[in-house]
């Protein structure tokens, strides 16, 4: 990864955004390679804490991926992460961070080209904004 690409954290549900990123690799679609996936079980599990940790160990940018709304398969995990999201945007947007460094996108595991839509959109947004000025020097 070049310095001056942002780096991206993805936290992606095993069940779709896990398997769309998956497929987007089995389908050689490319995308930008600033990005790095942590597996979740469910979006359920993403907490604030959680996300403001990767601003902290120095992510540009942070995304979400859950399945797609009423598909999720712990029926609400995507519902919580939503929220969760929303109010840690409140969050940056009050520590003086853009809160459109963090997003939350809903997908299917056969989204694979959409996988890679939303990570060239995160790199677009985030690029022009800069580091944060809490991030860590992170390789
Ligand atoms: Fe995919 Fe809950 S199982 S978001």
């Amino acid at each position: 990864m070049s310095e001056s690409e942002p780096k991206i954290v993805a936290f992606c549900c095993n069940y779709c955004a896990f398997a769309a990123a998956d497929l987007a690799g089995a389908m050689r679609i490319q995308y930008p390679p600033n990005v790095r996936i942590v597996r979740l079980p469910c979006t359920g599990k993403v907490d604030p804490l959680l996300l403001m940790k990767a601003f902290e160990q120095g992510a540009d940018g942070v995304f979400v991926a859950g399945c797609l709304e009423g598909e999720c398969h712990f029926l609400e995990g995507n519902l919580r992460a939503k929220k969760r999201v929303a109010y840690v945007k409140r969050l940056l947007e009050e520590v003086n961070i853009e809160p459109e460094r963090l997003e939350m996108f809903n997908l299917s595991s056969a989204d694979g080209p959409i996988f890679a839509e939303i990570v060239e959109e995160m790199t677009k947004r985030v690029k022009p904004l800069g580091p944060t000025y809490i991030g860590k020097k992170v390789k």
